[in-house]
């Protein structure tokens, strides 16, 4: 199939072309690069000799976004582009409901006319909220906590509505738990621009020496171990997940979390980065952040059973990868 990929220069997007283009698909980036750097472009390029264009346009250009459809013509979007700090969305609401509803509007209207019968969205587990109960299935009631996930939300609820006045065409809404690792090659892997937000790539960077300890945030949660816990996973497994749901292809809107179902603290995600890297990683407990859970993890037995998906990855490769990444690229894209 055609398939757009918006946001595909990103973290989840870069690793998710990979498995596209090994699936025989034929795929066009867009991204604006708000957040990525054209390098993946040529890395991308290093790995596979698959069918791969680029375009470079920002989804809220109502005008690019028509000609991008009618020149490209794609049979299924896989849509990434977003922001997606939770902080930044607190302080810059306008930004997230912009580019996260907004563009997704604008994105469907541009392909709409042009015969694309699937889309896929990245959606996240922080629509859910405060657990009534875990693990979180897709029927626990939704009810974000931050103007990101509100976003996510919208957005679910503007494609869930567009798909019912189109009954040909398959809508497949993934709720991501928490993506980390890199590609085996150590070639692409997650970048952030700035001071990590998350605690992957803030542990990658202490163990390479950019910074001096992990803080960890509260030890005294509820928890086995008092630290947060969360549901860990592999980048390349959930890139999987989207060429799964683009082979589901039923006709209708289905909801489909995405985690392996192993909660894991930040404690024991440490631990497993000193051992997998054979480097420490000196922590110290600090207050909790403000709207941390204590702790979630998916059931993601409807993604088994429907879409014949399931994570390969365990904890050991999820900080391996990273590392080769990380170790390989110590200031990620920027030159070698
Ligand atoms: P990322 O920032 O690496 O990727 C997003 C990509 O979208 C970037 O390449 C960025 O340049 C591009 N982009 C941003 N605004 C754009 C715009 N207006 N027009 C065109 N391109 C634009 O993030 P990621 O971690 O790869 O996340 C991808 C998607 O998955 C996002 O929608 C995110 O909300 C969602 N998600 C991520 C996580 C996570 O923990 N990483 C968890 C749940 C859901
Ligand atoms: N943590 C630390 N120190 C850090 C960073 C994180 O102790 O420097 C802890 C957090 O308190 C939490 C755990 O590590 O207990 C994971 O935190 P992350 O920031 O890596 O991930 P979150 O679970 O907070 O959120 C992530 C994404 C959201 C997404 C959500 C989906 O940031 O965008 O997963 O479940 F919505």
């Amino acid at each position: 199939m055609r398939v757009l990929v918006t946001g595909g220069a990103g973290y989840i997007g870069s690793h998710t072309v990979l498995e596209l283009l090994a699936a025989g698909h034929d795929v066009q980036i867009l991204d604006n690069y708000h957040n990525a750097s054209p390098e993946v472009l040529r890395r991308l390029r290093e790995l596979s000799n698959g069918h791969l264009t680029e375009v470079e346009a920002d989804i809220r250009d109502s005008q690019t976004m028509r000609e991008v459809a009618e020149s490209f013509r794609p049979e299924a979007v896989i849509h990434f582009a977003g922001l997606k700090a939770v902080g930044e969305g607190q302080s810059d609401p306008i930004s997230y409901y912009d580019v996260n509803v907004s563009g997704t509007l604008k994105l469907l209207r541009a392909v709409q006319d042009v015969g694309c019968r699937h889309v896929v969205f990245s959606s996240s587990a922080t629509v859910y909220g405060e657990p009534k109960y875990l693990p979180y299935d897709e029927s626990h009631p939704c009810d974000p906590i931050n103007v990101y996930g509100r976003s996510k939300w919208m957005a679910e609820q503007a494609l869930t509505d567009w798909q019912a006045t189109r009954p040909d065409v398959s809508v497949v809404l993934l709720r991501y738990f928490n993506p980390v690792g890199a590609h085996a090659s150590g070639r692409i892997g997650e970048d952030p621009s700035d001071i990590p937000n998350n605690l992957m790539p803030f542990v990658a960077q202490v163990a390479v020496g950019r910074r001096d300890k992990l803080a960890v945030f509260g030890d005294d949660y509820d928890t086995p171990d008092g630290t947060g816990v969360r549901d860990y996973i592999h980048v390349v497994d959930l890139a999987r997940a989207h060429v799964a749901a683009l082979d589901h292809g039923v006709p209708g809107t289905e909801v489909f979390n995405v985690g392996t179902g192993q909660g894991v603290s930040v404690l024991d995600m440490v631990q497993a980065f000193e051992r997998t890297s054979g480097r420490p990683v000196p922590y110290e407990v600090v207050a909790r952040r403000e709207g941390d859970l204590a702790s979630y993890y998916a059931d993601s037995s409807k993604a088994q059973s429907a879409l014949k998906w399931a994570a390969a990855h365990g904890v050991d490769d999820m900080c391996g990868s990273t590392w080769t990444w990380q170790s390989g690229n110590p200031n990620g894209y920027a030159k070698d």
